[in-house]
């Protein structure tokens, strides 16, 4: 978990040797791309400030320098490791590292640590003879791609999913593999008022390869209905056919350095669905930017508001609580016409990959990915209905077991190693807990035993506590587990919540069988938690507690020190969202 930041010699380009000129490399490390946003923003204002021909600023991805040991997932991590390898090189801090938190306000954070870094960066970078004029009324600047736009029936670019090194096929998030679904089904009974999708994709022949209990990431599309929505208040029609292009035009505000976010010529229809997130409530900065195209004044002042400072409680009631989408946003503003070359420079986030605990072990699916996927639906508080991007596109997604290898939707994915791993040896217990959708990665591991068994190997004790709501509306995969506990694969127990006059959750469960379950952990066993993290991930952390404290008779703190030695060997594993 607190792997180094190892700083490797960063290659300078030639440029930096000539010394007339100040050069500032604004480095960011992102997964959603907040902190490319932000990267790009400083390198913009930087623009209105300094004299372009003495001072340059560049922003560069911290993924380009091979850093792939870094780990995001840990809260501002990164930001604190990066800034002590850098101050045991030797490295000057000016300014002290700027900690965002993303459940605030994070754009406050940023505005609050950039108004520590413009007066120090000022000392740095402007002279006499280059002064800059840093006590201006600073002027947002709005970051644009040049855009290009051509004739109906211009050739479209075709995307390749074909990433090969030295003949071997690599695939990562920038360099997915292009794989058809190849079959789908639902796994909730008749009864369900909700759905839960079954769905496999195809890998043979791709170079695509798994271990049970890794992540795939799929890039998925925006439906039809959200992407016809936003072209019509945009004001565009859908068979606009354009590119984007970073070379500089006079007088035009550029991109930071970055290239475009996608290849050309493409269809607007096509940009929107592939590469706009058009459904997650719009930053701070988008409401600035979409206040300089307003041309009704009354709404350039609302939009300029509500990115306010002032307007903090009121952005966050009217955009973060009504989780008002992008779309609808744009909407309530009928006023503003924004060029796409802005809308995809800083309007419209790139749509993030999703992540899914993979549901099948390659011992025994080696040619299939298979994904466990509840939909997500429902009225925001809008009125809106909501539909997940993702779980809807999979819901629908069209199987090529029905519909042929012509006809058969397919998405880009790419697969991402955890550490979420059965015991090498398989004679040693394991205790799984996962509740709904949690199950997903259990199903790997009792489909990694059964294959194990068949070839021969004994398997030590295993017990699944699943938790759902009746056993006849979202008892998923029942008759695949039960299958699974007549071959002894496994234990099972099922919490259902909604059956009897009072819930029952898999952690009540754990606490009746306390005894056995602990038994099985003191013996070297490990233990698996997977599902929904604040919730029940929650709760079940707090019943190992009880557990520990009353099967080892120990107290709070005593049980405490034993969950951690538990984690830090390895034993207690989590895989939680
Ligand atoms: P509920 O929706 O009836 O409250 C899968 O989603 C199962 O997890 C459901 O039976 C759900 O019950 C249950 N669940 C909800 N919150 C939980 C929690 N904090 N701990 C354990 N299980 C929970």
């Amino acid at each position: 978990e607190t792997k180094p930041v190892v700083a490797k010699p960063v290659q300078l380009d030639e440029e930096f040797e000539d010394s007339s000129v100040k050069r500032v490399t604004v480095f960011f490390g992102t997964q959603t791309g907040t902190a490319e946003g932000f990267a790009k923003a400083i390198a913009e204002e930087a623009k209105s400030r300094y004299d372009s021909s003495s001072v340059v600023f560049k922003v560069v991805d911290l993924d380009d320098y091979g850093a792939d040991d870094e780990q995001y997932e840990h809260f501002n991590k990164v930001a604190k490791k990066v800034d002590e390898a850098l101050t045991q090189q030797g490295a000057q801090r000016i300014v002290e590292v700027g900690l965002g938190d993303d459940d605030q306000s994070i754009e406050d954070d940023f505005t609050a640590w950039k108004e520590k870094l413009w007066p120090e960066l000022d000392g740095l970078l402007t002279t006499e003879d280059a002064p800059t004029t840093p006590h201006a009324p600073y002027q947002a600047a709005v970051a644009e791609y040049r855009l290009v736009t051509y004739e109906p029936g211009t050739k479209l670019y075709v995307e390749e999913y074909a990433a090969k090194k030295n003949g071997q096929a690599v695939y990562d998030a920038l360099h997915p593999c292009r794989a058809d679904v190849a079959f789908v089904k639902e796994l909730h009974k008749p009864l369900s008022d909700r759905s839960c999708t079954h769905l496999e994709f195809g890998i043979a022949n791709t170079g695509l390869s798994y271990e049970t209990g890794d992540h795939v990431g799929v890039y998925v599309e925006n439906s039809q209905e959200d992407v016809e929505e936003a072209a019509k208040h945009l004001g565009y029609p859908l068979d606009t056919i354009f590119s984007l292009h970073v070379d500089a035009e006079e007088g035009q505000l550029l991109s930071g350095s970055l290239p475009p976010p996608f290849p050309g010529p493409l269809l607007l229809e096509t940009a929107l669905r592939r590469y706009a997130d058009l459904l997650s409530p719009p930053r701070k900065s988008v409401l600035s930017v979409l206040a300089a195209f307003a041309s009704d004044p009354e709404e350039a002042e609302r939009l300029k508001h509500l990115a306010s400072l002032l307007g903090k409680e009121e952005y966050t009631k009217w955009v973060v609580a009504s989780q008002r989408s992008l779309i609808e946003v744009i909407a309530a503003f009928p006023s503003v016409k924004l060029p796409l070359g802005v809308l995809f420079a800083c309007v419209a986030p790139r749509l993030q990959p999703r992540f899914y605990s993979i549901s099948s072990s390659p011992k025994f699916s080696p040619t299939r990915i298979h994904v466990t996927c509840a939909l997500v639906y429902g009225p925001s508080p809008t009125g809106r209905i909501h539909r997940g991007v993702c779980s809807t596109w999979m819901k629908n997604a069209r199987s090529k077991d029905t519909y042929g290898a012509d006809d058969c939707s397919w998405a880009p994915i790419f697969v991402r190693q955890s550490n979420f791993k059965l015991p090498a040896d398989s004679t040693i217990p394991i205790v799984m807990v996962g509740p709904g959708t949690g199950l997903a990665p259990f199903r790997g591991f009792l489909q990694e035993r059964a294959m194990l068994q068949e070839s021969g190997s004994t398997l030590g004790p295993a017990k699944f506590f699943f938790g759902c709501r009746t056993r006849t509306q979202d008892f998923i995969y029942e008759e695949e587990l039960n299958a699974f506990v007549e071959k002894g694969i496994t234990e099972l127990t099922v919490a259902f919540s909604r059956e009897g006059p009072r819930k029952e959750y898999v952690q009540d469960k754990m606490l009746e069988q306390a005894g056995e379950v602990w038994k099985l952990i003191r013996e070297g066993g490990y233990l698996y938690v997977c599902g929904d993290a604040k919730g029940m991930a929650r709760d079940v952390h707090r019943m190992l507690h009880t557990i520990v404290q009353q099967e080892e008779g120990v107290t709070s703190s005593e049980a405490e020190a034993v969950v951690k030695k538990l984690s830090l060997d390895g034993r207690y594993q989590r895989d939680v969202w």
